[in-house]
C-alpha cells in the first residue's frame, strides 16, 4: 500500500518518475503526487484520484527538474484528496517527504510539534514527519543527521522518500520494515517500493535492509544504519525476462487472468511434477532466476519432514482461503495436524509453534505485513519456513529457508484470481510430496493423485470455455443487495473466496458461510431478495450441502449452485446451475471457484464497476 518513487540524473525526472508510479500503482490508486526540484526550487503537485489525474496535470505544467520522488497512496489516515495526497512539505515549502506505512505515535507528535508552533495542513500522520525533520534541520543544517534523529523518534513501520531544495543533490531514502530498493544507472539512479519499477530502466538495485537509510546522489548511494553507522552492500542483479503487461484483448486484466488460469497451472504443476510415475520434485533450487539470495525450493531433509508433528499456515484474503484448502489437503494427504491463521489475528498472540513445526507463509506479492510479522515470529521460535509467492524478489522470498513460486507472471488486476489457483497448486503440490516423503500415502495413491492433478487445466478450460452461459445467469442476479455463498469441506473456502470475489468487484454485499452454519444465525438475513449460491459437487458432504441449501430454498432465497454435468438433483433443487465437469471431490476447489470468479467479473462488468482497480482496495497490503 501506497507506493514511493524517486528520481535523480540527466534526464527530465517527471516522466521517469510517472513511469514508475505506473508500475506500482497496484499498490494503491487514492491520490498521487511528486516534488521535484526544479530551478532550486521545490515544486509539488498532486491530484486527487487515480494516477492519471496526475499524469494530466504534469502534462500541463511539465516542471523542468532532474531531481524528484513520487508517491501513490492508499489512504490510511485523512480522506483521499488533495491536501492528503504525499508528497507533504515543511512550513518554509524546503523539504518534502513521502510515506509508506503507519506512524503509529503521530498524534504524540502532532500535539508536541503544534505546541511548538508548526502548523498541520493535512490530516495524515506523514506530515508529523516532514515537521520533525524540518525542526531538527533548524538545529545544524546537517539534512541526512537531522532524518536521522527525526527517525529515531517515530514508531511503527515506514518506508520514505525525503528531498530538500537546500540539497538539490539528493535524496534520501529511509526503510524502516518495509522494501525500497535503489535502482543504480550511470550518472543516474532510482528509487521504488518495488524493483519492478526500476526494472525498466536497470537490472542492478541495492535492496535496503530494515531499519536503513539510503543517500542517493547521481554518482552513488551510501547507506546507513540508524546510528549512522555507514554500511556496504553489493547491487543485486534483477531477472531481466520481460514481463507482458497487456490485456491481449480481453476487455480487463482481470478477465484475461481468469483465462490464463490453465495456462499457469500447467506450468506451476510442470515446474515440481514430471511424470506421475515419478515422485514430485520440490527441492528445485538450480531454478534459482538470478537474486542470489532466495532459496528456491523445499530443501527439508527426509529426516526433518519425518520429524515434523505440526504445519502452521499465515496468510490474509485470498491468500487465506487458499491456505485453508491447503490445510485439509495436508491433514487428509499427509496426517500432520495444520493450523491456518488469518495473519492479522496473531498480532499480540502466542504463536505456539517450535523446532519440529513448519510454518508457512502464503501471499502473491510476499509483501503483505501481516503475514510477514507472523513469518518472522515463527522463524524466531526456531520453525521450518516455507514461503508461497509469486514475487521471487518478495520480502518474503528472502526471510524463508524454502521457497515455492507460484508461475503465474504478473497479476495485474488487484483482485486475485490466477494467483489463488497457483496457491492451491502448491499447495497440492506439497501435501502429494510431504505424503510421499512421510509414506503416508501408497505409490499408487500417490500416482492416482497426480494423475488427477495434471487433469485440472483441462478442466477449468472446459469451464472457461461455458463463459457465455455463465455470464447470461450471472447477470440476473446483478441487482441484489446482499448474497450469500455456501459450501462444506473443501468446498467451504470456496464459499469465502466466491464471496469476496463478489464484493471486491461489484460492491455487492457477499458473505461465505460454511452450509452447515446456515441455520445457526444466517439464514435470519434469506429471503427472495438474498440469492444462494451453493458449491455441491459429488463426494462426503454432497447429501448434506443439498440438505442445507433445501433449507435456503424454503425461506424463498433464490438459488443458484455451482454443480457437475448431469447432477439431476441439482437441475431439481436450484433456480440456475453452474455446470462444471466431473470432479474428484478433493480437487473440486480448484474448478469450482472459477464459475464464481467468473459471476462476480460479469455482474461487475455489468453494473459497469472498476474491475481491475476496485474501489478503496490495494494489490499490496503493507500497512498492519
Ligand atoms: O499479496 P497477498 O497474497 O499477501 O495479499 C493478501 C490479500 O490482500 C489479497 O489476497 C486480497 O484479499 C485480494 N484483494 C484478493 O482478491
Amino acid at each position: 500500500m501506497c507506493g514511493i518513487v524517486g528520481y535523480l540524473g540527466p534526464s527530465q525526472a517527471f516522466p521517469v518518475l510517472l513511469n514508475e508510479l505506473k508500475c506500482l500503482e497496484y499498490r494503491g490508486y487514492d491520490s498521487a503526487g511528486v516534488a521535484v526540484i526544479e530551478e532550486g526550487r521545490l515544486c509539488v503537485l498532486k491530484a486527487a484520484g487515480k494516477l492519471s489525474n496526475l499524469e494530466a496535470l504534469l502534462e500541463s505544467k511539465r516542471p523542468k527538474a532532474s531531481v524528484g520522488i513520487g508517491h501513490t497512496r492508499w489512504a490510511t489516515h485523512g480522506i483521499p484528496n488533495d491536501q492528503n495526497a504525499h508528497p507533504h512539505t515543511d512550513k518554509s515549502g524546503t523539504v518534502a517527504v513521502v510515506h509508506n506505512g503507519i506512524i503509529e505515535n503521530h498524534e504524540e507528535l502532532r500535539d508536541e510539534l503544534k505546541s511548538l508552533g508548526y502548523e498541520f495542513a493535512s490530516e495524515t500522520d506523514t506530515e508529523v514527519i516532514v515537521h520533525l525533520v524540518s525542526h531538527e534541520y533548524a538545529k545544524d543544517q546537517d539534512l541526512l543527521q537531522s532524518i536521522l534523529r527525526a527517525v529515531k523518534r517515530l514508531s511503527g513501520i515506514f518506508a520514505l522518500g525525503i528531498v530538500s531544495q537546500k540539497h538539490p543533490d539528493r535524496i534520501y531514502a529511509v526503510n524502516h520494515h518495509y522494501s525500497l530498493s535503489v535502482g543504480l544507472g550511470d550518472n543516474e539512479n532510482f528509487l521504488a517500493s518495488d524493483s519492478m519499477a526500476v526494472r525498466q530502466y536497470t537490472n542492478r538495485v541495492i535492496k535496503l535492509d530494515q531499519s536503513e537509510l539510503a543517500e542517493i546522489t547521481t554518482t552513488g548511494v551510501r547507506l546507513f544504519t540508524f546510528d549512522g553507522k555507514e554500511v556496504k552492500r553489493s547491487p543485486i542483479a534483477l531477472d531481466t525476462s520481460p514481463y507482458v503487461i497487456d490485456k491481449c484483448g480481453y476487455k480487463h486484466f482481470l478477465l484475461k487472468e481468469i483465462h490464463e488460469q490453465p495456462l499457469v497451472l500447467r506450468q506451476t504443476l510442470s515446474k515440481y511434477l514430471r511424470h506421475p510415475n515419478h515422485p514430485i520434485d520440490l527441492n528445485i533450487d538450480h531454478l534459482s532466476t538470478g537474486s542470489g539470495e532466495t532459496a528456491y525450493g523445499v530443501h527439508l531433509t527426509e529426516e526433518e519432514i519425518k520429524g515434523l508433528d505440526r504445519i502452521s499456515v499465515f496468510a490474509c484474503g485470498t491468500a487465506y482461503h487458499a491456505s485453508m484448502v491447503g490445510k485439509l489437503l495436508l491433514e487428509e494427504l499427509v496426517g500432520i495436524p495444520c493450523e491456518v491463521e488469518i495473519a492479522s489475528e496473531i498480532r499480540g498472540r502466542k504463536v505456539l509453534v517450535n523446532e519440529s513445526t513448519l510454518a508457512i507463509a502464503v501471499s502473491q506479492s510476499g509483501e503483505t505485513a501481516d503475514t510477514l510479522a507472523a513469518l518472522k515470529e515463527a522463524k524466531s521460535k526456531g520453525a521450518y519456513t516455507l514461503g508461497i509467492t509469486n514475487r521471487a524478489d518478495s520480502h518474503l522470498a528472502h526471510l524463508t529457508q524454502n521457497l515455492m513460486v507460484t508461475e503465474c507472471g504478473i497479476e495485474v488486476s488487484v483482485a486475485a484470481t490466477k494467483t489463488y489457483l497457483a496457491q492451491l497448486a502448491s499447495f497440492y503440490l506439497l501435501a502429494i510430496y510431504l505424503a510421499e516423503k512421510r509414506g503416508t500415502i501408497s505409490k499408487e495413491r500417490a500416482k492416482e493423485l497426480k494423475v488427477q492433478l495434471n487433469l485440472v487445466p483441462t478442466m477449468i478450460e472446459q469451464i472457461l470455455a461455458r463463459e457465455e452461459q455463465i455470464r447470461d445467469v450471472s447477470v440476473k442476479y446483478a441487482e441484489a443487495h446482499d448474497v450469500v455463498f455456501i459450501g462444506r469441506g473443501l468446498n467451504f473456502p470456496t464459499a469465502l473466496e466466491g464471496a469476496l470475489k463478489l464484493k471486491e468487484l461489484s460492491y455487492i454485499h457477499a458473505s461465505g458461510y460454511a452450509a452447515g452454519e446456515l441455520k445457526h444465525g444466517p439464514i435470519a438475513v434469506l429471503d427472495q431478495n438474498v440469492p444462494v449460491i451453493t458449491v455441491l459437487v459429488p463426494g462426503a458432504v454432497y447429501e448434506k450441502t443439498l440438505s442445507n441449501a433445501q433449507e435456503a430454498r424454503a425461506r424463498k432465497a433464490k438459488m443458484i449452485c455451482v454443480a457437475v454435468d448431469g447432477d439431476e438433483q441439482a437441475t431439481k433443487t436450484f433456480d440456475a446451475v453452474l455446470a462444471i465437469p466431473p470432479v474428484d471431490e478433493l480437487f473440486s476447489p480448484m474448478t469450482s471457484v472459477v464459475p464464481l470468479q467468473l459471476l462476480s467479473y460479469f455482474i461487475a462488468d455489468y453494473l459497469g464497476k472498476d474491475v481491475d482497480q476496485p474501489r478503496n482496495l490495494a494489490k499490496s497490503v503493507t500497512v498492519e
